[in-house]
């Protein structure tokens, strides 16, 4: 049976590495005796301009539809006038509310080829692989009333509103709890439950919720400690679970860990493992169209969408290993090139891949 894949390329470098994750799709269905439909999509500031809205109904009626959701990256300085509620960012935070995507997962694994591109010592981050699992669809992104009003005294005043419910804290805990007892068996959650009532509900949720997870240790870490910690010793961590804001926060930390944003892939399921699926790395909107783009955290997005939502966990290993035999190879992007290495551009990069593949 055929299984739709729905691109969303988006803005800046966007649409350059979705196009090479696209070749290594067909090159391992092909390969895997895979059927995939292919259906591209506006989503973020090309939608805007194109159809005048972030999360256009047309996107929003495919999105529906599909098997898989592929994104490469929206946003970028042309929007960046735009009234806030009207910018391409809010087109992701609709498409992933309106799938119910609660769950972000980001795995920020440092690839051994790459140890000296990271910013830690190479003892710190050797073997490093973490999972962060990121609330996506509640918490302060998305609490009402939020908005910015003028006081009595003229004085303007911006607010938003931090909330969880019991439900949403229980299905982001019991997914991280299931994801860590298949790696090694521990979870951190993050919190601020020092001074947020909020997170002291989520703290006092996620402890109750652990006992049904005898095989899985439990460990509760306040926010600026993690973020102390993440540079100071990051193997401490094995699955890491928090609320929205706080996993926006930490996994840009995580990745940089890892010597280079360009290499992280992330998957967003809602509860029947639908997802989509992007690179962590945003639209890096000075290097597009240049050919300069990593397209390795797109392309290592397109295999965990095989392993999450497409059931093609052979054709997903077959990716992974053919990304890390091209870096064994020393080919590398300019993002994760070290001194005296001449990079590669992205569809060579693509090309690199598909070969290893063969
Ligand atoms: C991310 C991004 C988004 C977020 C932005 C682009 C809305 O930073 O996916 O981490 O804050 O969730
Ligand atoms: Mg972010």
């Amino acid at each position: 049976m055929s299984q739709s894949i729905l691109l969303l390329p988006g803005d800046g470098i966007g649409p350059e590495v979705v196009a090479q994750a696209e070749r290594v799709l067909r090159v391992v269905a092909e390969r895997f005796n895979l059927d995939f439909h292919f259906e591209s999509g506006d989503l973020g500031g090309i939608a805007i301009d194109r159809q005048g809205a972030a999360y256009p109904s047309s996107t929003q009626a495919q999105a529906k539809v599909a098997d898989a959701i592929l994104l490469g990256a929206v946003g970028g300085p042309k929007w960046d006038q735009l009234p806030a509620g009207e910018r391409p960012e809010r087109g992701l935070l609709a498409i992933r509310a309106d799938l119910d995507l609660f769950a972000n997962l980001r795995p920020a694994i440092l690839y051994p080829q790459l140890a000296g591109a990271s910013s830690l010592k190479p003892e710190l981050v050797a073997g490093l692989d973490i999972l962060i699992v990121r609330e996506l669809t509640g918490g302060i992104y998305f609490g009402e009333p939020r908005g910015i009003r003028t006081l009595e005294s003229g004085e303007r005043e911006g607010f938003n509103t931090y909330v969880y419910r019991e439900s949403e804290i229980e299905r982001i805990a019991r997914l991280a709890f299931e994801l860590a007892g298949k790696r090694d068996g521990r979870v951190t959650s993050v919190d601020k439950a020092n001074v947020l009532e909020v997170t002291q509900l989520w703290r006092e949720k996620v402890s109750q919720i652990a006992s049904d997870y005898p095989d899985v240790s439990l460990d509760h870490i306040y926010v600026d400690n993690a973020a102390m910690q993440l540079v100071r010793a990051p193997k401490q961590f094995d699955v890491l679970v928090t609320g929205n804001i706080f996993g926006d926060i930490l996994s840009d930390t995580a990745a940089m860990l890892t010597g280079s944003i360009g290499m992280l892939p992330s998957a967003s399921l809602n509860a029947q493992s639908k997802g989509m699926y992007e690179p962590v790395h945003g639209s890096a909107p000075d290097i597009a169209g240049q050919d300069l783009a990593n397209p390795l955290a797109t392309i290592l997005s397109a295999a965990m969408m095989l392993r999450y939502s497409l059931d093609a966990a052979a054709a997903a290993d077959a990716i992974e290993q053919a990304v890390s035999a091209v870096l064994d190879q020393g080919l590398r992007t300019g993002d994760i090139a070290e001194a005296g290495v001449t990079p590669i551009g992205t569809v060579a990069m693509g090309d690199a891949v598909i070969a290893c593949l063969n």
